[in-house]
């Protein structure tokens, strides 16, 4: 398998099959720039810049090495943090870093500059702003523990700034603008787009016809996409994996369209993709992407991932639940499947998949989104975390009533659930019948039986799905519903969360 690794071109068939790319940027090539925090993808100090070609253009994104195969950046331009500061030039994010006195010990300091390094680049392209949220979505992976993260966001804002403070000698270089002077780096991955990714433990098939091959000539093999959940059993738990089918790059499981009656998003679509693609269309949904993981997971992490993992508390099965979305299953044999989201989970981590069988695709009625929806997630920490409750509510309206009514739940029993008694308590009422809303938020207590563990208590979860289902009629009757992040909430508002009031 060939990659770019800096300005360097690797060929190495070598490689076992679960092997990180941080393992192998320290261990094979001594670059230590890239370091080693959690081995899980939380702190961001393994970060990445991986270069690739989409429609001819060369786009940077971040990724956390550590949980990343490195055979799966085949065909890729892998950055690390030594080659933004060739011969003395810092690149813009270096130099605000310096300027700003965003690092101490330095340990967190390669990983923050690169993915203010990948901002920077980004807007660039773009022409936009870089204002405070974008570099808090930028650095939303990457953990600090001694600097604290006021001079890190000052650097980002004022990287594109003029005039910036300068580190004496250093001149100013984007990588990304040399690249494109000299073309050097896009000439060589197109010729590397035409250079065959499978090596003989990891398959990267191109479409379904390679994938059934894939699947047929290697029955032992398992299936990864982005690798966010899949790796952490080799680097947490330590299992090896011998063979790898890497589906996130079979065109047929990249598709995200709107056809005539349905959303279809392809299995292999990554969380960032659906974000971009959801911004201007369906912004409920786009809030919650955002709070999904952190910019590297989701530059990874697909929508298929994270159904077929079957975690109590993934986010994306609730939203799927309100929706009633139809899930594609595809047999190893070419033959396909529609299964209901609601038939989908059959018990802890059990799903309806059976061994010769993916997910191709999840299909969302047009109608049903364009009804009253809404998403709210509650983590300890806005950035990423992962739920304690998640709820994905759909209420349609007819004629003052509630014709249909999903409350689906992420976080409060062994599989993603819905509230069916909550739902039928609340279908046929008047959109303002607070009874109504009373007897649901009563079916719901006496039909959930949640867990405790460290992210909440059973109490606490069932008392804050009760208190969404609120928030939502109030928003459903236009309300507004302030919502707290952790750090701006006094202790008594953190037993709920939320306060309702009214703005005028
Ligand atoms: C730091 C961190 C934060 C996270 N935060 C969140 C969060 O906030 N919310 C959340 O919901 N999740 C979160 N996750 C979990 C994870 O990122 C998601 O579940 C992600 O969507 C998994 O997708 P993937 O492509 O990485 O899956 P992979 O890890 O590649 O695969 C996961 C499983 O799905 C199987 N699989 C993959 N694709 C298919 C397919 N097409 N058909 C059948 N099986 C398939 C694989 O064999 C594997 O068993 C987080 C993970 C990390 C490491
Ligand atoms: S080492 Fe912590 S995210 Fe990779
Ligand atoms: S500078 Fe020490 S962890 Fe960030």
């Amino acid at each position: 398998m060939q990659f770019l690794l800096n300005d360097e071109l690797i060929d190495d068939n070598t490689l076992p099959s679960d092997f990180t790319a941080l393992r192998y940027l320290r261990e094979k090539r001594g670059l230590m720039g890239t370091k080693e925090g959690c081995a899980s993808g939380d702190c961001g100090a393994c970060t990445l810049l991986v270069g690739a070609l989409e429609d001819g253009e060369l786009t940077y994104s971040t990724l956390n090495s550590c949980i990343t195969p490195m055979q799966s950046l085949a065909g890729k331009h892998v950055v690390s943090v030594e080659y933004l500061s060739k011969s003395g030039e810092l690149h813009p994010a270096q130099q605000a870093m310096v300027a700003c006195h965003g690092s101490q010990c330095g340990f967190c300091t390669p990983g923050f500059v690169l993915s203010l390094a990948g901002l920077y680049e980004k807007t660039q392209r773009s022409e936009q702003p870089i204002d405070r949220e974008a570099v808090c979505d930028a650095i939303s992976g990457n953990l600090c523990r001694c600097t604290g993260y006021r001079p890190i966001i000052e650097a980002g804002l004022s990287m594109t700034k003029e005039p910036m403070i300068k580190v004496q000698d250093a001149k100013e270089t984007s990588f990304v603008e040399l690249m494109s002077k000299n073309d050097r780096v896009k000439t060589q991955l197109e010729r590397l787009q035409t250079e065959p990714k499978n090596s003989r433990n990891y398959l990267q098939p191109n479409d379904l016809e390679q994938l059934a091959h894939a699947l047929k000539s290697h029955p032992g093999a398992v299936l990864i996409a982005g690798g966010t959940d899949l790796m952490l059993e080799n680097t947490q738990r330590y299992r090896d994996f011998n063979t790898l089918i890497d589906v996130s790059n079979v065109v047929e499981l990249k598709h995200l369209q709107i056809g005539e009656a349905a959303l279809t998003i392809g299995a292999s679509v990554t969380y960032s993709e659906l974000e971009d693609f959801s911004k201007p269309l369906y912004p409920q949904m786009n809030a919650l992407l955002s709070r999904i993981a952190s910019r590297q997971i989701r530059n990874r992490g697909t929508i298929g991932g994270n159904v077929a993992n079957a975690s109590p508390i993934a986010d994306l099965p609730p939203l799927l639940l309100a929706f009633d979305a139809n899930i594609q299953l595809l047999k190893h044999d070419g033959s396909t499947r529609a299964v209901n989201i609601a038939d989908f989970y059959l018990g802890y981590k059990k799903t309806q998949l059976a061994s010769d069988e993916i997910i191709a695709s999840f299909e969302l009625s047009l109608d049903k989104l364009a009804q009253f929806h809404r998403f709210y997630k509650v983590s300890k920490r806005m950035e990423d975390d992962i739920s304690s409750v998640m709820l994905a509510v759909r209420f349609d309206v007819d004629h003052g009533k509630l014709s249909d009514v999903r409350l689906a739940f992420g976080g409060m029993a062994a599989t993603p659930i819905r509230g069916l008694k909550a739902e039928a308590a609340l279908t046929g009422k008047a959109i303002n019948d607070e009874q109504g809303l009373n007897q649901a938020i009563d079916a719901l207590r006496s039909e959930l039986t949640p867990m405790s563990d460290m992210r909440a208590s059973a109490k606490y979860r069932l008392d804050m799905a009760c208190n969404l289902i609120r928030k939502a009629w109030l928003e459903l009757n236009g309300t507004d519903v302030v919502t707290f992040s952790g750090h701006a909430v006094s202790d008594s508002l953190l037993s709920t969360g939320l306060e309702a009031s009214t703005h005028a």
